[in-house]
């Protein structure tokens, strides 16, 4: 059986990747995903705030020295509190990529097309063998359209692919009115792969203290379904690979994630809750099942419950809700 796999053009041994989480922090804790058969790693980001600060002195458009944005600025980590510099981060990719077969995944987490991006150069240079651009970003300007958000976006892609060689994954969010247009524009900037998608970390509220609680929940298979929804939408009409990041908490989230039309399956909360040997559980569940389903190769299983083959996908979409509302017997 051959459960291989390209994504970013890399090719892999099968589809499970350990995501951007602090397992990549340490070269101890990269050495055990490696050593439990994990097919790549995805570091943790190195953030664009980190960059400007580090180089320019400035997080975002603001001058730490400038007490104006004293308040702003105090919501933002001190440079100590992240676990690796941004030169740090360089040459922890550069130990990891001599002490380690699989491909390291760097990840550079940022929002706006400015010079930060350089840094980037110096992760390729440091050896990594892609780059996972997140754009985590919340709009709450009531001035910015939509499209001015998706120019800027591509735009990013577009300057990275400037200085760039290794392949580039984009990370995004899935709140976006039209995500197939998006998605082709990321394709046109010349992005290898899209990560569906970002988690947003929404907080909640402390009803004592009536302020906000930021706390990182990990996530459970019900979050898998959007990503199912859209891997179904663009497999087979975008160009780039396309990896799911969100809620694949099982062996069968993973073989649904892959019948969507997922190249590869990243991991995360099912990693920190049961730890590296979950790929086990993770591998011998997919082989079961082609098995069972008499199928040799992963490019049988890859893409056979999308909409590649649906003419019109809208109208499936919203046949399908329809009949949702109408499933219910009560
Ligand atoms: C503790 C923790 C740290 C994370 N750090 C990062 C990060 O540095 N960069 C990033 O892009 N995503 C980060 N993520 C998000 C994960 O990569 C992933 O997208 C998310 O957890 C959804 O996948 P999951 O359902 O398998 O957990 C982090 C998630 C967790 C739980």
């Amino acid at each position: 059986m051959d459960t291989s796999t390209s994504y970013l053009g890399l090719r892999l041994p099968h589809p499970f990747i350990a995501g951007a989480s602090p397992m990549g922090r340490r070269l101890d804790s990269v050495k055990r995903l490696e050593d439990a058969g994990w097919a790549a790693i995805v570091l943790h980001s190195l953030f664009e705030e980190q960059i400007t600060d580090a180089t320019e002195g400035r997080i975002r458009h603001m001058d730490p020295l400038d007490r104006g944005f004293a308040r702003e600025l105090a919501y933002f980590p001190g440079a100590g509190d992240y676990p690796l510099g941004p030169d740090a981060y360089a040459e922890h990719v550069s130990h990891l990529k001599r002490a380690v077969a699989i491909p390291v995944i760097a990840s550079l987490n940022g929002s706006s097309p400015e010079s930060w991006l350089k840094f980037a150069r110096i992760i390729e240079q440091a050896g990594a063998d892609a780059l996972e651009l997140n754009l985590y970003e919340v709009v709450t300007s009531f001035a910015v359209p939509a499209a001015t958000v998706e120019q800027k976006l591509a735009g990013i892609v577009t300057e990275l692919k400037r200085i760039l060689t290794i392949p580039i994954a984009v990370k995004v969010s899935p709140f976006f009115t039209a995500f197939g247009n998006v998605a082709r524009r990321l394709e046109a900037a010349g992005a290898d792969g899209l990560v569906l998608f970002n988690r947003f970390y929404q907080p909640d509220i402390d009803i004592k203290t009536m302020t906000p609680v930021v706390n990182v929940a990990l996530s459970d298979s019900s979050e898998l379904r959007l990503r199912l929804q859209w891997l179904a939408i663009l497999h087979g009409r975008v160009r780039p690979s396309l990896a799911v990041s969100g809620g694949v908490a099982t062996p069968d989230d993973g073989i649904k994630a892959i019948l969507a039309g997922a190249d590869a399956v990243q991991i995360v909360s099912a990693l920190l809750r049961h730890g590296p040997t979950y790929l086990n559980a993770m591998r011998a569940g997919l082989e079961r099942w082609m098995a069972w389903h008499h199928m040799e190769w992963l490019e049988e299983v890859r893409g056979k419950a999308s909409l590649e083959r649906v003419a019109d996908a809208e109208s499936f979409e919203r046949a399908q809700y329809i009949r949702t509302l109408q499933s219910w017997l009560g």
